[in-house]
């Protein structure tokens, strides 16, 4: 079977050109392109994935790197990532960092040796410095969901400020009169941006204070943590906003355990969009993220980066929407057990 050499060879040019002619990525001259179609007829030849990446090394492979696998948004994230990634013919290289530095720079330098063509990475840890070998390398970087900076890469993420006001006018519109927050580490812009909506909001308020603000992991055991501090501390908190959906159903047990009524001691929104919190019972208002478009978005902008038909940087803001389910809707009779 002919391979990639015997077309260089037969219409003598490099197996680069042959490369470039076959990705369609980087400009080849009308004659030699010819030659090497007529070349690859001639020898039947069928190029491979690996022939694809030949020329600059690489191997039509994209990388993911997601900071905690173990929370349904970010395979949302990577299903997004993948479903363009093959439209395009390209595999996608999964890493899990757990939001640990070290493994985050152990997966950069095992991306670089391996060359794949671009990254799509979620991170608060990695910087410029860390990532300059890959852009030696010419690997572009597309940052998700949390960017460390919006200056210098692509971005793609959701309103998260705004998600934070339509969670917290959700909860004064229902009827609440004292609103706390669950919020996520204060490291992640995310975090940081829903805190701030919240904040921008209830701060007009003479109930207000700080102590309504409790932080957590961004998980469930986070959020349960978190309700029995507020509890505690404001006995007269009618609502709740959680930074995550992850908080917000650990939220939600400790309500229950606590001996509150969800929505009518105390009503409950989250953020995400996760389908977990259509399984709770009440299920729980939440502010939906485009979790699938974001991932999907950030695909196709790093690929569009690898075809050159992008050169700029740009952020990509996505709108996020209010679920409003059984958790925010007071004095709804829940339906009887059958
Ligand atoms: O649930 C994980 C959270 O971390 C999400 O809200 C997402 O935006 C990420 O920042």
């Amino acid at each position: 079977m002919a391979t990639i050499r015997d077309v260089a060879k037969a219409a003598g040019v490099s197996v680069a050109t042959v490369s470039r002619v076959i990705n369609k990525n980087e400009y080849v001259n009308k004659e030699t392109e010819q030659k090497v179609i007529v070349a690859m007829q001639e020898l039947h030849y069928e190029p491979s994935s690996l022939a694809r990446g030949l020329a600059g090394k690489k191997m039509n492979t994209i990388a993911l790197m997601i900071p905690d696998i173990s929370n349904p948004f970010f395979p949302g994230l990577a299903r997004g990532v993948e479903d363009v990634a093959q439209q395009y013919d390209f595999n996608v290289f999964l890493c899990n960092s757990d939001d640990l530095a070290y493994k985050e720079k152990s997966y950069l330098e095992i991306l670089r040796k391996k060359s794949i063509d671009g990254l799509i990475i979620i991170s608060n840890n990695v910087n410029e410095e860390e990532l300059e070998p890959l852009r030696m390398a010419n690997i572009p970087v597309v940052l998700l969901d949390r960017p460390f900076n919006e200056q210098n890469y692509s971005v793609v993420r959701s309103n998260n400020r705004n998600g934070a006001i339509m969670a917290v006018e959700h909860l004064l519109a229902i009827g609440c009169k004292k609103i706390a927050h669950i919020a996520g580490p204060e490291k992640f812009v995310t975090a940081r941006e829903r805190r701030l909506g919240y904040e921008g909001i209830v701060s007009q308020y003479s109930w207000y204070t700080p102590s309504l603000i409790e932080h957590a992991n961004f998980d469930i055991e986070g959020g349960k943590q978190a309700v029995t501090k507020l509890v505690a501390n404001n006995t007269d908190i009618d609502g709740i906003f959680a930074g995550n959906d992850l908080m917000a159903l650990g939220a939600l047990k400790q309500l229950i355990k606590l001996g509150k009524n969800v929505p009518d001691d105390i009503a409950l929104c989250g953020f995400d969009g996760i389908s977990l919190t259509e399984l709770t019972q009440p299920e729980i208002t939440t502010i939906q993220q485009p979790i699938y478009e974001m991932g999907a978005a950030a695909a196709l902008t790093l690929i569009k980066k690898l075809k050159g038909e992008i050169t700029e940087t740009k952020i990509q803001e996505l709108d996020v929407k209010l679920i409003i389910r059984g958790s925010t809707e007071k004095g709804k009779k829940l339906p009887l057990a059958t």
